[in-house]
């Protein structure tokens, strides 16, 4: 059975999660070249994106790409990205329409590299267990310099989810993928901090139209120059099984709410100005810059993870442009079932 809630949903990889190997962290011209043999012998290895860090695995080689599902405790309906080392690999791994090839092309010189991932048709060279058995697959190129080198000398597409385990926080720093992964892959290489801090825009090329199935920092806006935006998750269907209603999450409960009454016990992930009363406050931009609240948005959501409070309260930002984008994380982030 083919698609999401179909055979591959009955199955999470945690019974064969590992505990036990010894995680590196590094960075440097050795550290990439260790990667790569790693990726070689058919490992995971934490690299940086310009996003979020990422968890990567040769995304042809089936074995190693169950290796990303058991180090995250990712249940198997949720597809990976594909990640390419050049453009000449989308030909081989996608089958794009001739009505979508003008559009994708035009997104791809705009955004690629960069924080854009297009969901095409997929060839049959594509493991079922990367796309969770769909008919397509997502495809983005990352412009981390580091990304970039371990892909080049690589020489093939790298299967990466982030690196978080399934449903938590996405990394932003290598020690960040170290508080989650830490004896579950061998290594980490580091990038410094991610630049943009959320994950890329992920979007389904429909024709001449695109559906925006994960909003990023490639806003509505931007895209809209290049043809007609529709917004995913406006249907009962979920389109993208990332489509999650909890995700992002911290492990202490986080709600949406406002900046007064809050209490020790409290924690405050504000917008741009601090409340009163509570037990530690995170402002994600003092200035009211979108950009500087995408990129520092999961640091802070994790320090307040870590400060040993009852609860958190995000405070909304404005909702346009890359505050959209921000928005999707933080009701993720404080969705509670029921
Ligand atoms: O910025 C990013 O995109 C980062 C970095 C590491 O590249 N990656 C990332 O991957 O965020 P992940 O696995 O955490 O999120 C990928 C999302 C999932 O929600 C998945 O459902 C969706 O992409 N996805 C993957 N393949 C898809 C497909 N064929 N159709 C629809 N959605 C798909
Ligand atoms: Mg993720």
């Amino acid at each position: 059975m083919r698609g999401p809630g179909g055979a591959w949903a009955q199955t999470i990889a945690s019974s064969m999660t590992r505990e036990n190997v010894a995680t590196e962290l590094g960075s440097g011209p050795e550290c990439i070249a260790r990667a790569v043999q790693l990726l070689r012998e058919g490992e995971v290895v934490g690299l940086p994106t310009e996003t979020v860090y990422g968890l990567g695995a040769d995304a042809l080689q089936p074995e190693a790409v169950a290796k990303i599902f058991e180090a995250k405790e990712r249940p198997y309906f949720d597809p990976l990205i594909v990640h390419l080392p050049s453009v000449d690999w989308l030909e081989r791994l996608t089958d794009v329409p001739a009505s979508s090839r003008a559009l994708v092309g035009r997104l791809m010189e705009a955004f690629w590299p960069g924080p854009l991932t297009l969901v095409l048709p997929r060839r049959p060279l594509v493991p079922d267990l990367v796309t969770s058995g769909l008919d397509s697959v997502a495809i983005r190129m990352s412009a981390h310099p580091v990304f970039q080198a371990v892909a080049t000398a690589f020489g093939g597409p790298l299967a990466a989810p982030s690196a978080n385990r399934f449903g938590r926080i996405s990394p932003t720093c290598a020690e960040d993928v170290r508080k989650e992964l830490d004896g579950r892959i061998p290594l980490i290489v580091d990038g410094g901090p991610t630049e943009h801090g959320i994950e890329s825009t992920i979007v389904a090329v429909e024709g001449t139209a695109l559906r925006i199935l994960r909003s990023g920092p490639i806003t509505a806006d931007r895209l809209a120059q290049f043809g007609e935006v529709r917004m995913a998750g406006t249907g009962q269907k979920i389109e993208s099984p990332g489509q999650l209603k909890s995700h992002y999450a911290p492990r202490t409960p986080m709600s949406l709410g406002d900046v007064a009454g809050g209490g020790k016990n409290v924690g405050l992930l504000a917008w741009t100005g601090a409340g009163h009363g509570f037990g530690a406050i995170e402002i994600l931009s003092a200035t009211g810059d979108l950009r500087e609240a995408a990129a520092t948005l999961f640091a802070k959501m994790r320090r307040l993870d870590e400060a040993g409070l009852e609860r958190i309260v995000a405070q909304p930002v404005p909702e346009h442009g890359l505050g959209i984008a921000i928005m999707d994380r933080l009701r993720k982030a404080s969705y509670r079932e029921g």
